[in-house]
């Protein structure tokens, strides 16, 4: 056994055996298609926020087959709540080509399945690993946060000499068997003990050798991003309500913001909304009534939102130029909507 098998991927092996999670929805029965889908949920998302929207996309489309046959519309509707929705849409994608360029068997090789739609180095190397048990390393936050710590490895992880160092040093711990375990391990430790503040070093089975303990730098690594100040936009969301009682959504352009989602229609803070609706729809309305305000925060900017309930007269002669559509309370349950609307829309 080498230096690193002996301090880094058997205690943390030892470890997942007792502590690890074996339970998970996609472990159970494990397949290519299921750790496939359940590692794109995982992008940027909690385990516990993943599991029921998993165990419903399972049961809607049991195999690659049924995801590829399945309206965008109908993937985007159960996705609806996770965010980064073209995920979803990258996936549905990934189905397609699946299914017709590889007689929908998932590919096992690491460069073809880098190639695939929204699929990135890390998380092409966490699908072979556990559907295949191959020996491709991750590197994800917590892996990062894990090997920076670890190894004490100064600047920040986005920085190109820096991630070369955690790519090799990721491969030079990474085990050549029990690759499926290795990997939910090393994810495990990341998720439970070598967290970002409150970081469970006692309990730790890498704290012999760890540099960061051994240091109490635990808060030194990994390095921090300065970060810059996020913009701050301001949006009023209009809900109108025909004399059916039916609300109005317009659909988004397939790229973008809340891409290929339904959206309640939005103008900037301090417009006014019925000259708005005048203009876009040729719609009349009564006095607008204020229904609640928010922040929806984006990775990239803060949105502030006030929605606005309004009941309109006629059918207005525009409105099919936008995209729109009215909708019964009853339908919308089954649209693909982005998540302010759908919060707003609970409300009603
Ligand atoms: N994040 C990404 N993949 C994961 C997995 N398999 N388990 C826990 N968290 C994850």
């Amino acid at each position: 056994m080498n230096n690193l098998s002996e301090q880094f991927s058997k205690p943390l092996l030892d470890w997942f055996a007792i502590h690890g999670r074996k339970n998970l929805p996609w472990q159970l029965p494990r397949s290519p298609y299921r750790v496939w889908v359940s590692e794109i949920m995982l992008q940027q998302t909690q385990v516990q926020t993943v599991i029921p929207y998993f165990e419903r996309f399972m049961q809607r489309f049991p195999n690659v087959q049924d995801l590829a046959a399945a309206s965008e519309d109908e993937v985007l509707s159960l996705w609806s709540g996770l965010g980064y929705y073209s995920r979803a849409r990258n996936l549905h994608k990934t189905a397609k080509i699946i299914t017709t360029d590889y007689q929908g068997n998932f590919p096992n090789d690491l460069s073809l399945v880098h190639e695939l739609p929204g699929i990135g180095a890390s998380t092409a190397a966490a699908i072979l690993s556990q559907a295949f048990n191959q020996p491709t390393a991750i590197l994800d936050g917590n892996v990062k946060r894990v090997l920076t710590r670890f190894f004490g490895i100064p600047g920040h992880p986005e920085q190109a000499q820096v991630k070369k160092k955690l790519w090799e040093l990721a491969y030079a711990c990474m085990p050549q068997e029990q690759c499926a375990d290795y990997t939910q391990a090393i994810m495990d430790l990341g998720a439970t003990c070598c967290t970002t503040k409150n970081f469970d070093c006692y309990r730790c089975p890498l704290n012999n050798h760890c540099h960061a303990f051994l240091q109490k730098e635990q808060h030194q690594y990994p390095t921090k991003k300065v970060r810059k100040p996020v913009p701050v936009q301001q949006q009023q969301l209009l809900v109108l309500c025909n004399n059916k009682n039916q609300i109005y959504l317009e659909k988004r352009p397939p790229t973008g913001l809340w891409g290929g989602l339904w959206c309640l229609p939005s103008l900037d803070e301090g417009n006014c909304p019925l000259d708005f609706i005048r203009q876009e729809y040729d719609l009349n309305g009564d006095k607008p009534q204020q229904l609640i305000e928010f922040k929806h925060r984006f990775s990239h900017f803060l949105l502030e939102i006030n929605a606005i309930r309004i009941k309109t007269h006629a059918l207005g002669t525009k409105l099919g130029e936008n995209k729109g559509q009215w909708f019964s309370k009853e339908k919308l349950s089954s649209l693909g909507l982005a998540k302010p609307t759908s919060k707003i829309l609970s409300l009603l």
